[in-house]
C-alpha cells in the first residue's frame, strides 16, 4: 500500500507564496523528491492536496484502507483541527507531522500542535527536505512493522 503524503490549506502556493518562509521548490517538485525516495526503498507514493478541513478528514478514512503510512502536513489546521486529530487516531499504520518551516521560532499561535497528539515524530524547520526525511522514516517504520 502507499504512504499518503496529505497536503492542508495554501499548501498549493507552495513555491510561489511567502517564499523566504516556504522556499521556491512546489508541490510538484516535493511529489518527484518523495516519489524517488520512496522507490528506493520498494515504497511509493499518493501526495494530496486540500484547503478544506473535511477533503482532508475523508482522505484520512480512505486511508484506513488504502495507505500504508500517513506523512502529514496540515498547514494551518495543526493549530485548530481536534477534527484532524480524531479522523488521525482513527488510523491505525505510522503518521508523521512534517512542517516546512520551523514553527517554534515563529508566532506563539504556531507553537502549539494538535496534530503531535497522534504523530510518531514530527518534522518542523529542514524546508521541503522535511518531507523526504519523513519518507525516509516511514520506510524504516514500515520495516520495522
Ligand atoms: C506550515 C506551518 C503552519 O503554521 C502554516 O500555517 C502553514 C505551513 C509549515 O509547513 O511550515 O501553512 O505547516
Amino acid at each position: 500500500k502507499p504512504i499518503f503524503i496529505l497536503n492542508g490549506p495554501n499548501l498549493n502556493l507552495l513555491g510561489k507564496r511567502q517564499p523566504e518562509i516556504y522556499g521556491r521548490d512546489t508541490l510538484e517538485d516535493v511529489e518527484r523528491n518523495c516519489a524517488a525516495a520512496a522507490a528506493d526503498h520498494g515504497l511509493s507514493i499518493r501526495l494530496f492536496q486540500s484547503n478544506h478541513e473535511g477533503v482532508i478528514i475523508d482522505t484520512i478514512h480512505q486511508a484506513r484502507d488504502e495507505a500504508s503510512g500517513i506523512i502529514i502536513n496540515p498547514g494551518a489546521f495543526t493549530h485548530t483541527s481536534v477534527a484532524i486529530l480524531d479522523a488521525l487516531n482513527a488510523f491505525d499504520g505510522p503518521v508523521l507531522e512534517c512542517h516546512i518551516s520551523n514553527v517554534h521560532k515563529r508566532e506563539a499561535f504556531r507553537h502549539h500542535s494538535y496534530v503531535s497528539g497522534r504523530a510518531d515524530g514530527v518534522i518542523a524547520g529542514f524546508g521541503v527536505q522535511g518531507y523526504v526525511l519523513c519518507v525516509l522514516r516511514m520506510a524504516t517504520l514500515l520495516r520495522a512493522a
